[in-house]
């Protein structure tokens, strides 16, 4: 490990616990090696992990009785990258088996991902967002998703209060930590946390949350065994229903008198551009292209001029709102890419910072790049910024439609 001759030494390391029993789900074999839809969990936990771009540390966490099993099967999964896995085996808890695949990373692995194989719709592009996460941020990172439902303080069967749902997200994993801070807080813990997270914020580490996606759903129960069937069996019906991109282009000039509001943040000591809410030109173009991918006009058409609510709107506002239009038409949000066209703000300072902000209002990663245009026309004369950007959306399939 790494394979002879290879130059392809691993930074991360991914950890999939798979030692449970799955006593909820109440089947004969444990969790991880029930059949779904003709392969066994972990087989479908483990597949997507082999989507990323960059090699990793696979390591399964077995029951003892079936050490070989798993190895037989990581290893079919792995094919030729077969020297990229290892697999060990779990404790009687979730932690203690989380412990045995720490024991077994690489030296080389600088960040550990840790990730329930009972979650085994959950698709690469969560495992690259919370990686990338880690690297940028030095954090631990969990991906949440919104509470839909509306939650009780209940006090013996009486509810006594609302909790507040804005301030709640629901926890999903893969959850993501840089190796050694990970390593030392599980060595010292002396108490059993409900996850990872909480283990190492209890070692006095920050956490950061990213946006979860529906499908990284965990199989516990007998019906979500059945749910995860019938996600399975309309699989190639939805990859079927094709994605769809979109385009969206803006244009403001720009404005001496006012300040600068571009991508959702605010831009001191830049000149401002002229709108008729800020002018952000980068949310106003992102939401073009979330609109135009999901068929449902423009920019223009679902916020009128005459909209009070929109007057001097910051592009979350319009972000936000377009992610809710989308959403409600049955589309989850692969990505946006959007490209900066203009002689300033230069955005390289913050790009970091801007692609953090817009993907946690888009809830799918955001990658903005800029451009000058070689001083020429109204972007090369300093007159104004144009910006053009791209979405890809895919179907939500309908047991997750929110
Ligand atoms: N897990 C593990 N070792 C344990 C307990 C759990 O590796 N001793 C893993 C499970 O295999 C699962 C993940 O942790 O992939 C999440 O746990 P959960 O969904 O609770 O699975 P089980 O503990 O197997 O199920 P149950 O609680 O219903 O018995
Ligand atoms: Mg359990």
């Amino acid at each position: 490990m790494p394979p002879r001759g290879s130059t392809e030494s691993p930074r991360v390391g991914v950890i999939v616990v798979a030692a449970g029993s799955g006593s909820r789900l109440g089947q004969p074999a444990p969790k991880a090696f029930v059949d779904l839809q003709g392969r066994p969990i972990l087989e479908h936990a483990l597949l997507p992990i082999f989507g990323l771009s960059a090699a990793v540390q696979v390591v399964v966490v077995a029951p003892a009785a079936q050490l070989a099993e798993a190895r037989a099967m990581a290893h079919e999964v792995a094919g030729v990258a077969a020297d990229f896995v290892t697999v060990v085996a779990g404790g009687p808890t979730r932690q203690a088996s989380v412990a045995a695949g720490i024991a077994v990373l690489e030296p080389g692995i600088r960040i550990v991902l840790v990730h329930d194989a009972a979650r085994a719709f959950t698709p690469t592009s969560l495992f690259e967002t919370v990686i990338a996460a880690v690297e940028g941020s030095g954090s631990g990172v969990i991906p949440g998703l919104p509470v839909a439902d509306t939650i009780k303080r209940a006090v013996d069967g009486i509810a006594v209060a609302t909790v507040d749902r804005s301030e709640l997200v629901a926890v999903q994993t893969p959850q993501g930590f840089p190796r050694q801070p990970l390593a030392d807080a599980y060595a010292t813990a002396t108490a059993e946390h409900t996850d990872d997270a909480a283990l190492y914020a209890s070692a006095g580490h920050p956490v950061i949350v990213v946006p979860g996606d529906p499908l990284a759903f965990k199989i516990t129960t007998p019906w979500d065994l059945r749910r995860a069937e019938t996600l399975a069996s309309s699989a190639p019906d939805v990859a079927r229903e094709a994605t769809r991109t979109g385009v969206g282009i803006d244009v403001h000039a720009f404005d001496e008198s006012s300040e600068l509001w571009l991508g959702g943040l605010h831009w001191p000591g830049e000149v401002g551009l002229a709108g008729h809410s800020d002018g952000d030109a980068l949310s106003h173009a992102i939401c073009d292209a979330l609109l135009s991918a999901a068929g449902l006009g423009d920019l223009g058409e679902r916020f009128g001029t005459a909209d009070e609510r929109f007057a001097n709107a910051h592009g979350e506002v319009f972000i936000a709102e377009t992610v809710r239009l989308v959403n409600e038409a049955g589309w989850a949000i692969g990505n946006v890419a959007a490209q900066v066209v203009a002689n300033r703000p230069k955005l390289a300072a913050r790009r970091d910072e801007l692609q953090r902000t817009l993907s946690a209002l888009v809830g799918a990663p955001v990658s903005v790049a800029a451009t000058t245009s070689d001083g020429l026309g109204f972007t090369g004369r300093g007159e104004g910024v144009a910006v053009v950007a791209t979405a890809l959306l895919r179907p939500l399939p309908p047991q997750v439609r929110l």
